[in-house]
């Protein structure tokens, strides 16, 4: 709608546009499709619709408890490299981290640690995304695999000279100078120090640092086979599986079902 032809004193805020504009998608769909509390916190909203409020908006309609139509298909058995195709937001920086480690020659465990660190930011929330990533992944790789996705998190704030990994530059601009890391992250850091797999995490960082090349050349497919060897992948199809991640995969296939 053109807010400029319209009355005056009767102009709709863009609030409200956005408001109406999501009804008038919600109408337009078969089911009613809700957003969790997680999604309105993200935009500033404590709160979220009611069972009782959504019947009463969209009469004679049952609520979501599937597919969102409005989301890439999904196959009935996905694979992790499906949830790279039609969940991520993006494998471009995974791709980059992980070919770098390929070219350096490192063991089929660290690569793999590359290509998955960041699945936390790129395929499900961005905060603690170390945590939520290694958690992802932990029923279905080496356990050093998954450890070294955790503390990665912690480690690319501090520096490691030994094998030439500086403070990133980009953490200064993102952050500001004077940012420090809050005390559990500390933790994480000096318990990892003493850790007997502190250099495959400490490699992650290496291999990311330098990832951020927009005109890099990757290909998914030179990783097929590391992940086929690395990665179990259960025969129910990764979130249909019985595992103690599962649910999370099964959120991000369907992230707006009602239950
Ligand atoms: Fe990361
Ligand atoms: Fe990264």
């Amino acid at each position: 709608m053109n807010v400029a032809a319209q009355p005056k004193g009767q102009t709709k805020t863009l609030s409200e546009r956005a408001d109406e504009l999501e009804h008038h998608m919600e109408e337009e769909l078969e089911r009613i499709v809700t957003k969790s509390l997680l999604f309105n916190l993200a935009d500033g909203r404590v709160g979220m619709d009611s069972s009782v409020a959504l019947n009463a908006k969209y009469p004679g309609k049952y609520m979501l408890m599937g597919d969102d139509p409005r989301l890439p298909k999904m196959p009935a058995k996905p694979q992790l490299l499906d949830y790279f195709h039609f969940r991520f937001a993006s494998m471009n920086h995974l791709l980059q981290s992980a070919t770098h480690a390929l070219k350096a020659g490192l063991p089929e465990k660290v690569i793999l640690a590359c290509l998955l660190h960041d699945i936390g930011v790129c395929g499900f929330i961005r905060a603690d995304h170390g945590y939520w990533g290694a958690q992802m992944i932990e029923p279905y790789v080496d356990e050093e695999v998954s450890w070294a996705i955790r503390v990665h998190q912690a480690l690319r704030f501090f520096p490691d000279e030994s094998v030439g990994y500086k403070y990133p530059d980009m953490y200064v601009k993102n952050f500001g100078p004077d940012y420090k890391p809050e005390p559990y992250i500390v933790r994480e850091y000096e318990e990892a120090r003493k850790h007997k797999w502190y250099m495959t995490a400490r490699q992650i960082c290496v291999n990311d640092i330098y990832s951020f090349d927009p005109n890099a050349k990757v290909d998914i497919n030179d990783f097929v086979d590391i992940v086929g060897r690395n990665f179990r992948q259960p025969k129910e199809g990764l979130g249909w599986d019985s595992s103690p991640s599962a649910h999370m995969w099964r959120t991000l296939m369907r992230p707006t079902r009602f239950l």
